[in-house]
């Protein structure tokens, strides 16, 4: 193997994935539902790997747990099986976001170590190959692949074949306002939420079956450039995500205080005549869509709300991409 770097962007869902299909096998990590999604400029993952006598995981200057590691290794051997080789490698990551805030850094960490790991390995895949590859590291990362808008295909095969992301080109522009609303790792991962979701909660059954339509609304609202559809649409598929968890039992929610008074005040600004819509992901961070018109306006509202931590305007952002 030859040392290689890749850098990958954190992608937000606008149509959320949340539940792995039933029966499915658990290694394949097959999602109940597809999802559309923005790759960000800002925030991403750089990857490096290196030859080593054992394998290795680095994460900046952050603690790893020992969950963490393994599954950065058993993504290493399914690499490897590609490859045919049992070399050992160093992996070293850095996040531009804060890891497990809520920040999707699992979505743009798989997409890395994809990247990172098939050129290092020699292993030559394409695009939708990779995304299905990422994608068993975890869901979100296949999405980030690819740069704009993206979906994810649920597919309907037990072996994941239809099961990849692809572009969705789009001239529509938009910018993602992300508002942080809280520090620290969240209480409840994004895999175990869901995952405690699918087992207890009885509103999940509505979540898959009225989830292609959101998707379908959203792809027309995308193709015909309408950005209030889109958005509409995209805030429906939150709270009814959050919906979900509030039902499983025992019911549980990542919104805080500050995530409350930021959703009100995006329903005033729309009300007052400003178009923008709010989209949550496992954290209390809220991430509005707009258009670059008025994101500086939006900024700045949100940005005078207590507790707010910080508030950073993203565009759509590359696809992920090996470093020279
Ligand atoms: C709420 O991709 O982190 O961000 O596949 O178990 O690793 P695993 O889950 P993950 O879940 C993302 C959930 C979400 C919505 C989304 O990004 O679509």
């Amino acid at each position: 193997m030859t040392p290689a770097t890749a850098y990958a962007h954190t992608n937000i869902a606008l149509v959320k994935y949340w539940g792995k299909r039933k029966g499915a096998i658990a290694g394949l990590n097959l999602p109940a539902t597809g999802s559309l999604s923005l790759t960000l400029d800002r925030f991403g993952t750089e990857t490096r790997i290196e030859p080593a006598d054992a394998d290795d995981f680095v994460l900046g200057s952050q603690p790893v747990s020992p969950g963490e590691a393994a599954k950065v290794f058993a993504f290493l051997d399914r690499v490897r099986a590609l490859a045919g080789s049992t070399a050992r490698v160093r992996v070293t990551s850095r996040n531009d976001v804060p890891t497990a805030a809520g920040l999707a850094s699992s979505a743009s960490a798989f997409a890395a170590l994809a990247v990172a790991a098939t050129r290092a390995f020699g292993v030559s895949l394409d695009e939708r190959a990779l995304s299905q590859l990422a994608r068993q590291g975890s869901g979100s990362a296949a999405r980030s692949i690819f740069g704009g808008f993206v979906l994810l295909h649920r597919g309907a095969r037990d072996d994941g074949a239809d099961c990849f992301a692809e572009p969705l080109p789009s001239t529509l522009p938009v910018n993602l306002v992300v508002v942080r609303c809280g520090e620290g790792k969240k209480d409840t991962g994004s895999t175990d939420g869901m995952d405690h979701t699918a087992a207890t909660s009885p509103y999940f059954r509505a979540w898959v079956d009225t989830h292609a339509a959101d998707l379908d609304e959203a792809r027309r609202a995308l193709a015909g450039g309408d950005l209030p559809r889109l958005g509409e649409v995209m805030e429906h598929s939150t709270l009814k995500m959050h919906a979900t968890t509030l039902a499983a039992r025992p019911g549980f929610f990542y919104f805080q205080p500050t995530t409350i008074a930021v959703l009100q005040a995006v329903r005033a600004l729309r009300a007052a005549g400003t178009p923008c819509w709010a989209t949550m992901d496992a954290g209390p961070h809220v991430k509005v869509l707009c258009a670059p018109a008025v994101a500086g306006a939006v900024a700045a509202a949100l940005q005078a709300i207590g507790g707010v931590r910080g508030v950073e305007v993203a565009a759509p952002g590359p696809a992920a991409r090996v470093l020279a």
